[in-house]
């Protein structure tokens, strides 16, 4: 008989992924969570087989019932979502926290559940005895702490799994796209606030990379289970990233590193949340992501499976 994956997110870039590579293996079913069933990635993925049902993580009745049966789940929360809304970011991760508690929650009520995968990032307060804040990393966090205190039996059959930075970034996060400065004579720019030589772990295609992974982390539950594993194959600095997209485009490039206070100016609260994440990654020399020992190796992942940095931005050219 077939097993059920349940996907919060499976309209998103994650949980897209992860219900992509259920579709393709044997002995899997794939239920994709939604708000809203008759949007086009819901109904692309009933056309491709997935089983499409309506639950809202704000709701922890329609999560019970979305889940029920399911072997594996997969959940995701969208921080960002909460903030573009208009939310401060303390708000926004007071919701994206209530949100993740719920989808907890009604995990460890779905009794046929074997492994709940939660994907989550390390905290800013936590790694730096409360002197850098986070929100979009610290309010998941302190869900991790918070599953392993009040729900030890989902615990035990939890993966925390910490994604990297997205290369997608570049083709469709605002303030970290590059572009085109007028005036420049073709010089495509990108401004953070960090220096081009500070480096952060990179999660590669992450239309591919979390399906690769989980399907895997479901494949060795005596590696995964109750630990963390990240998905960041690679560790590139923000500079090398600028080169490399600059090959991909033909464009010719250049990296301004502003400061923390004009990058908020600039992109306002979102600016605030990116620029508060760059200059806490600083502290690290290998960037700040990885928290796991197990690596893909450990997991059974080739590496023909994960497209990194450079093969993801070919793929997304007339994005760029
Ligand atoms: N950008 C990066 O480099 C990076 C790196 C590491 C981690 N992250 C984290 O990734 C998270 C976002 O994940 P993503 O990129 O996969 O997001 P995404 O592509 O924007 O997709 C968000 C998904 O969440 C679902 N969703 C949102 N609110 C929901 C709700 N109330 N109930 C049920 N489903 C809901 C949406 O489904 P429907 O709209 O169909 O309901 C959609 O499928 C953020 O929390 C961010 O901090 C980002």
């Amino acid at each position: 008989m077939s097993k059920t994956i349940a996907v919060i997110g499976a309209t998103g870039a994650q949980g897209g992924s992860v219900a992509r590579a259920f579709l393709k293996l044997d002995g899997w079913k794939v239920r994709a969570i939604t708000r809203n069933t008759a949007s086009d990635n819901a109904k692309k993925l009933a056309s491709e087989g997935a089983e499409v049902v309506s639950a809202n993580a704000d709701d922890e009745a329609s999560l019970v019932k979305a889940f029920e049966g399911a072997t594996a789940a997969f959940v995701v929360t969208n921080y960002w979502e909460h903030l573009f809304s208009g939310n401060t970011p303390d708000e926004s991760g007071v919701k994206e926290a209530e949100q993740a508690k719920k989808l907890a929650r009604a995990a460890s009520k779905t009794s046929s559940l074997e492994h709940y995968i939660w994907s989550t990032l390390p905290g800013a307060k936590a790694q730096t005895n409360g002197k850098f804040a986070v929100p979009h990393l610290d309010y998941k966090a302190e869900v991790d702490d918070w599953i392993r205190s009040d729900l030890p039996d989902l615990h035990a059959k939890t993966t925390y799994l910490v994604l990297g930075f997205y290369p997608n970034n570049f083709a469709n996060f605002p303030n970290l796209k590059p572009f085109e400065l007028p005036g420049s004579y073709g010089k495509w720019v990108q401004i953070l606030p960090t220096p081009a030589s500070a480096v952060i772990p990179v999660s590669g295609d992450i239309n591919i990379t979390p399906g690769v992974w989980v399907r895997q982390i479901i494949a060795k539950p005596e590696l995964t289970k109750g630990k963390y594993v990240d998905i960041s194959p690679e560790i590139l600095s923000f500079g090398e990233m600028l080169k490399q997209y600059g090959e991909v485009t033909g464009r010719q490039t250049a990296y301004i590193q502003a400061s923390a206070e004009d990058f908020t100016n600039v992109w306002g609260v979102a600016g605030k949340e990116m620029a508060d994440q760059l200059v806490f990654g600083e502290q690290f020399k290998d960037g700040w992501g990885s928290v796991s020992s197990i690596t893909k190796e450990d997991l059974g992942i080739k590496d023909d499976e994960w497209p990194g940095f450079k093969q993801t931005l070919e793929s997304l050219k007339d994005q760029l």
